[in-house]
C-alpha cells in the first residue's frame, strides 16, 4: 500500500500497537499474575494457530505496521533485525519422548504460536529444544516487575524435545514462516563433555533429517533456571566440543549451503572468557553470538532458587558483554557477529547495542511491557531518530 492510504493505515496500526496496548491491553493484563497471564497467552496462542485465515490477518497487520527492513547478521539475510527471542514458542513440556511423538501423532498442537507468533511479530527463534523432553520446573516459574520493565523466570526449559519438535514442525512444512531460527540448548545436568557433544549431535541430526530447514539455528550454551551450572558449558574448551558437534551436522547436509551456526551466552561472564569464546566461534566457523540469555537472580519468592532476569534489569549486563564480544571480533577481525539481546526495549536500548556495531535484536520482555508490534514501534522509533 502507498501514498496517503498507506501513510494513514501505518498510522492507525502504529497507534492501536503502541498508546492502544499501553493504555488498554496492558492494565487489563496487569490485572493478572505474570503466571496467569503467561498461561492465559499460551492458551491464545494454541488457539489462535487453528482459526482459519488469522495467520494471513495478522500478517498483514504486520505488513502495515512495519515495511521490509532487510539486514546481514550472522550469515542470514534476516528479513527484520528485530527478532522475537527463544522461549516463547518452544511448546509443551512432556514426561518422555514417546508421550510427545504420540500427542503429534494425535494432532495436538505442542508448539503453541508456531504460526500465529511469526505472522504477527515477524522472525522468531523457535525453542530451545532439548535432545530428551523436559517437564519443567513446577509452581510459580514466572514474574515481573513492572517499574523495571523486567520479567524473571525459571520455566526450567520446559519443551517436547528435539524429535516431537522436529516430527511437528515437518508435519507443518508448508506453513512454516519463511524465516525463522531454531535454539537448541545443551541437556542440562549431563556433566561428561562427551555426552554432551553426542546430545548435541542428535538433536542437529534429527532436526537435519527432518527436512526442516531453518534460517540459523542457536546453540544455547547458558541454561539459567535449571539448577544446572550455565557458566560450565561456556568455557572456551566445553564449547569448542559442542558447537564442533552441531558444526560437523551442519556442513555434512549435501546439496545445500549449510543452515549458520549461532550461539547464546550468559551474561557477567569474565571479559577474558567471552574473548577467549570469540576466539574459538572465528575459528569453529560459529556466525553470530546472541548476547544475552537472562541473568541468574534469586526468585522473588524464595532465595532458595534463582531465576532469570529479563528486561530493563538485564539491560546493562547484557550491553556490557556485548560490548566485550564486539571488541574481540574488531581487534581480531573475527567474523562472528554480535546480536543484542537483553533489555531490548525501545529505540534507545536498540541503539545501545548498535554503538558496539549489533545490526539484529532479540526481544522477549518488551512483548509483555510494549506488546507484540513492538518490532513496528521499535523501527519507527529509529528511523525518526535517524531523520
Ligand atoms: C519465560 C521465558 C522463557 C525463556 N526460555 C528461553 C529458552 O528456552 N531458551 C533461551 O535461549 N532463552 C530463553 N529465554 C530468554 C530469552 O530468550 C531472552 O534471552 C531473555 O529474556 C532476555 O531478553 P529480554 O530482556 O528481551 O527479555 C526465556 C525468557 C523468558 C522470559
Amino acid at each position: 500500500m502507498t501514498g496517503w492510504l498507506g501513510t494513514g493505515a501505518r498510522a492507525a496500526v502504529l497507534a492501536l500497537a503502541g498508546p492502544g496496548y499501553e493504555s488498554l491491553a496492558r492494565p487489563l493484563i496487569f490485572r493478572l499474575s505474570a503466571q496467569q497471564a503467561h498461561a492465559g497467552l499460551l492458551r491464545v496462542l494454541r488457539l489462535a494457530d487453528t482459526v482459519p485465515g488469522l495467520a494471513r490477518l495478522l500478517a498483514a497487520t504486520r505488513a502495515l505496521g512495519a515495511s521490509l527492513e532487510p539486514v546481514q547478521s550472522g550469515g542470514v539475510l534476516l528479513e527484520s533485525p528485530y527478532i522475537v527471542a527463544a522461549g516463547l514458542v518452544k511448546g509443551d513440556g512432556f514426561a518422555g519422548e514417546d508421550e510427545a511423538l504420540a500427542a503429534v501423532a494425535r494432532g495436538r498442537n505442542i508448539i503453541p504460536g508456531w504460526r500465529s507468533v511469526p505472522a504477527l511479530a515477524g522472525p522468531v527463534e523457535f525453542g530451545s529444544f532439548t535432545r530428551w523432553p523436559r517437564l519443567g520446573n513446577a509452581g510459580v516459574v514466572v514474574w515481573r516487575d513492572a517499574p523495571t520493565r523486567s520479567t524473571q523466570n525459571r520455566v526450567g526449559l520446559r519443551n517436547p524435545g528435539v524429535r516431537a519438535a522436529a516430527a511437528f514442525l515437518a508435519r507443518h512444512r508448508d506453513a512454516l514462516p519463511r524465516q525463522f531460527g531454531i535454539n537448541i540448548a545443551v541437556s542440562p545436568g549431563v556433566e561428561a563433555p562427551e555426552q554432551q557433544a553426542q546430545e548435541v549431535l542428535e538433536s542437529f541430526q534429527v532436526f537435519a533429517a527432518s527436512g526442516v530447514r531453518p534460517a540459523w539455528y542457536t546453540l544455547n550454551l547458558s541454561c539459567p533456571n535449571t539448577e544446572d551450572d550455565p557458566g560450565s558449558h561456556q568455557t572456551a574448551e566445553q564449547a569448542r566440543i559442542v558447537c564442533g558437534a552441531a558444526l560437523d551436522v551442519l556442513r555434512a547436509a549435501r546439496g545445500t549451503r549449510p543452515v549458520p551456526l549461532w550461539v547464546k551466552l550468559s551474561p557477567g561472564l569474565a571479559r577474558e572468557q567471552y574473548q577467549a569464546l570469540m576466539a574459538v566461534f572465528a575459528e569453529l566457523g560459529v556466525r553470530a553470538v546472541i548476547a544475552t540469555n537472562t541473568l541468574a537472580h534469586p526468585a522473588p519468592d524464595s532465595d532458595d532458587y534463582l531465576a532469570g532476569v529479563g528486561g530493563g534489569r538485564l539491560h546493562a549486563a547484557a550491553v556490557e558483554a556485548a560490548a566485550a564480544l564486539a571488541e574481540a571480533r574488531s581487534a581480531h577481525g573475527y567474523p562472528v557477529d554480535v546480536i543484542g539481546c537483553g533489555g531490548i526495549m525501545d529505540a534507545a536500548s536498540c541503539d545501545a547495542f548498535a554503538r558496539h556495531g549489533v545490526r539484529a535484536f532479540q526481544y522477549w520482555s518488551a512483548l509483555v511491557y510494549r506488546g507484540p508490534l513492538v518490532a513496528a514501534l521499535m523501527q519507527r522509533e529509529r528511523s525518526e531518530l535517524r531523520r
